[in-house]
This record gives structure tokens, C-alpha cells and sequence, in this order.
């Protein structure tokens, strides 16, 4: 796809043409490029046209003078809990959630039961939470020893990418050994196929677990302690020597310390960095008044680790900010400090709190789009048909007030269980107005419109 200049300025007089068509007139269009007051016609499901004075041919007219339009958010990395887990969430309840927060497309994680490991999963799973689905959602195969011989049949069938998990955590997949990471990481080289790595180190972790178990520890706190840094860093140095050789597109999930963003400076390019929102909030202060809700892997850290993470996310180092969208049943997320459930649900705050920070000065507004549309599209090889609002590029917006704010409430919550948001009760500056999908309204100020019309996306296009 060809990407054409991005602002027309003057009247543009847009032919009447049948089928669908919205016109988002007169917000502060904000791409990672920067801002400009302009309108945004969509036709057909794709941007036509970004410039001044659009003469609308359709119907419909969305009035976004004060407001801020961005791309839909791309969240790179989440877990539905389809198929196998759906008492913890499922897709309709996920991208509801993701519909409200702005999040017009989905990349779900493969640990789930069973693990989507192999093409017939992949292909399954495609298919069977299309009528679930209520944003575009991309679909991650496990990396395992058996499938590393054989990716190009998990690509055909349909995976966006690999998702290695190289210590324990939900879902218990066995890591992938070095010399499946030197394969996929080869064929990610070839393909583009991005290879995201949960980098924790699974002897350091069981050793330290057991030895603070043994030694009675049972406070929440426990946990980060368990799964120190150095369990991080060990696998990020890891990672980066095969990257280093191997080339391919690896990312580093919600990186969580300064040491494994060190080594990710360090290799150059090697690797890329995700930082996820529960770690650029949260410490291990937080556990004092939200408890077991912030047990997390990798784990919440002290303060320093998460200035490092916003030095990290100004510089540029830090390239795509995600959910980790990782819910759980409230029981789940209960009682002992060693067995209760690691994840926090995110979706439908991730944008919020990135526009939050903008609003607030931590970052500039311009790096919204760039850290949650498009380089997560870029990871994912769908930029600019995703996470662009460059004309042909699929017609996903959100629109949000500026001036107004959002105090989360449990009923906000579109996730299946709502009680375990560790966000309940947090200040957001800025509120979401309208959440469009391929020009079509799935989001209206507090209720979900439309039904369920998400697509598959592909690294060949929208299935
Ligand atoms: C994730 C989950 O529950 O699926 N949990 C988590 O603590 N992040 C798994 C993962 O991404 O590690
Ligand atoms: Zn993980």
C-alpha cells in the first residue's frame, strides 16, 4: 500500500459514492508525526481523505471540534482466555472492554488450553471467536520445541507472530530450547515474523520461591522478590547474544527493570522493547493497599525501576506500550501469596492512562499513536493498513475529550470480572467520546454499539 501525504489542505469535494461513510469533522488529528486540526473521511471501512473543510457526501457527520483523534490503540499483547479459560474472561467480554478503551485491534497470546501451538489451533481459533470479536484481533502461536521446525505452517495458517515463554508462568508451556529460538528467530529474519519473548528465568525463580517459602515469607511483596531483576536480565542477555547472531524481529515483553532495558540498549537493535501500563504505574509500595490484584510477572519493582521504564519510554527505547490484559477469576486472585494468580486486566485503561500521562506532560501527545498504533503495527506487520491515519489505511479512530476525565468505577468495566482491576478507583484526565472500527461506531460514550463485526488480521490482510 502506497502512503500518501497525510494532509490535504482546502476544500475537498468528496463525490457522493454509495455504501458507508463517516465524516469525523474538525478534531486535533494526532499521529506520531504530530498534530494538526482537520477532518477525517472514511469510506468503505478505509481513511479517504485527512484535510480541512471535507464536504461531507454521506450521511453521517461525528462533531469532534475540541476533541483528540488518534488512531484506534493497538494492543500487541493480550490474553482472551479463548480458547479453554473462559471463566477468567472470554472474546466478547475482552473486546467489548477493548471497543471502550479505545483499542480497535487485539493481538492475543497463545496460553490457553489448550495452548494454540499448532496451525489447526491457529486456524480454529481464527475462526471461532470471529463472532465474539467486537475489534480486529490478531492471533500469536506458542513457540514450542515441536513447532520451531515448522513455523511457515503456523504463519500460513494465520498466526501474527510467536510468543516464546521462557520461565513459568499462566498456562505452564514448557520454555522453547536456544536452538528453537535461533530457528524462529531465524525465520523471523526471512519473514518479519516478530518473535515476543516472556523473559524470566525459570531455575532463578524456583529456587528463590522455594527458599522465601521455606523461609515462611507469605506477604505479597514476597512474589517481586521472588523473581528479582536478575531473573529478567539472565534471559534479555540470553535472548539478545541468539538475536545478535540470528538477526529477526524479537521483542521483549513488559520489560519490568533498568537492567534488561540496559542490555536491550545494548544490543543495538537486536531487541525491541514492550513496556506494559501496570509497570509504569505501579510498585512494589502498591501491594500495601491493592494486595495480590499487582501479582504480576514479572513482578511489580521499586521505584527506580519504573523511572528507568519512563526514561526508557521518552528516549524511544521503549517502542510499543501494552496491556498484558491478563484477568482472573476473583477467587483466583485470593489467599496465599504463592498460589494466587498472576495477571492484571488492562484493556480498557491502557489508552487512558497513555493519554493520561500526555495530558499530565510525561510524555508528549504525539507519542501516544506512536507507542500504542504504530509500532505496535509495525511489530506486528500491518502498518500503515493498521495504526495509521493515512488514507487508505483501515478507518479505526477513537475520539477523546480532552477536558473531561474518568474516575474508573467496577461498572465502567466491560471484563468479566471487574473487581480484580487493580485501576478501580484511578483519575484518568482525558474521556474516550467515540471508538471507531473500519468507520463504524463499536464505542459511544459508555456503551458498546454495533455488535460484534471484529475481523482476523493477518500478516496477508483482514480475513
Ligand atoms: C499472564 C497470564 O495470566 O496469562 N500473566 C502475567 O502475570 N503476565 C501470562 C504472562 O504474560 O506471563
Ligand atoms: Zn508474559
Amino acid at each position: 500500500m502506497r502512503i500518501e501525504p497525510l494532509i490535504y489542505r482546502g476544500v475537498r469535494r468528496i463525490r457522493r459514492v454509495s455504501g458507508s461513510e463517516i465524516l469525523v469533522r474538525g478534531g486535533r488529528v494526532l499521529t506520531g508525526w504530530g498534530m494538526v486540526e482537520a477532518d477525517v473521511l472514511v469510506r468503505e471501512g478505509r481513511v479517504a481523505a485527512v484535510g480541512t473543510a471535507l464536504e461531507p457526501g454521506g450521511t453521517r457527520v461525528l462533531d469532534a471540534s475540541g476533541m483528540l483523534v488518534l488512531p484506534g490503540a493497538i494492543d500487541e499483547h493480550v490474553h482472551s482466555r479463548e480458547p479453554g479459560m473462559t471463566w477468567k474472561e472470554d472474546f466478547s467480554t475482552m473486546t467489548r472492554a477493548a471497543a471502550a478503551g479505545g483499542v480497535t485491534t487485539v493481538a492475543d497470546m497463545p496460553n490457553t488450553s489448550p495452548p494454540v501451538d499448532s496451525p489447526e489451533r491457529v486456524a480454529a481459533k481464527g475462526r471461532d471467536v470471529a463472532p465474539r470479536a467486537n475489534v480486529d484481533y490478531a492471533i500469536f502461536a506458542a513457540l514450542t520445541d515441536s513447532n520451531a521446525p515448522r513455523i511457515d505452517e503456523l504463519v500460513r495458517a494465520g498466526a501474527i507472530g510467536l510468543k516464546a515463554y521462557m520461565g513459568p508462568t499462566t498456562g505452564g508451556l514448557e520454555p522453547p530450547d536456544d536452538w528453537s529460538v535461533a530457528l524462529a528467530l531465524r525465520f523471523s529474519r526471512t519473514t518479519g515474523i516478530p518473535v515476543f519473548f516472556h523473559a524470566e528465568n525459570g531455575p532463578l525463580i524456583e529456587g528463590l520461591s522455594g527458599e522465601l517459602r521455606g523461609a515462611g515469607r507469605s506477604d505479597p511483596a514476597a512474589h517481586s522478590e521472588a523473581r528479582p531483576p536478575v531473573a529478567e536480565e539472565v534471559e534479555v542477555a540470553r535472548i539478545a547474544a541468539i538475536a545478535g547472531a540470528m538477526g529477526g524481529n524479537a521483542v521483549i515483553a513488559h520489560v519490568s527493570s533498568a537492567g534488561a532495558l540496559e542490555l536491550i540498549e545494548r544490543s543495538r537493535g537486536a531487541l525491541r522493547a514492550e513496556a506494559c501500563a501496570h509497570h509504569l504505574i505501579f510498585t512494589t509500595e502498591d501491594y500495601a493497599a491493592r494486595g495480590l490484584l499487582i501479582k504480576v510477572n514479572p513482578p511489580v519493582r521499586t521505584r527506580e525501576h519504573v523511572e528507568a521504564l519512563w526514561r526508557g519510554v521518552r528516549s524511544g527505547l521503549i517502542r510499543t506500550i501494552a496491556s498484558d490484559h491478563a484477568p482472573h477469576a476473583p477467587e483466583e486472585k485470593e489467599g496465599d501469596v504463592w498460589s494466587a494468580a498472576s495477571g492484571i486486566p488492562g484493556v480498557q485503561t491502557l489508552l487512558p492512562f497513555a493519554v493520561d500521562a500526555a495530558l499530565r506532560g510525561l510524555i508528549r501527545v504525539e507519542d501516544v499513536p506512536r507507542l500504542l498504533s504504530e509500532n505496535p503495527a509495525r511489530n506486528l506487520g500491518i502498518y500503515p493498513r493498521k495504526g495509521s491515519l493515512a488514507p487508505g489505511s483501515d478507518g479505526d479512530m477513537v475520539v477523546i475529550d480532552p477536558r473531561g476525565s474518568w474516575r474508573v468505577r467496577e461498572d465502567d468495566l466491560f471484563y468479566k470480572h471487574p473487581e480484580v482491576s487493580p485501576y478501580v478507583g484511578m483519575e484518568f484526565r482525558g474521556r474516550i467520546k467515540y471508538t471507531l472500527l473500519r468507520g463504524e461506531i463499536v464505542y459511544e460514550d459508555g456503551g458498546v454499539a454495533g455488535g460484534p463485526r471484529g475481523r482476523w488480521v493477518t500478516r496477508g490482510g483482514v480475513r
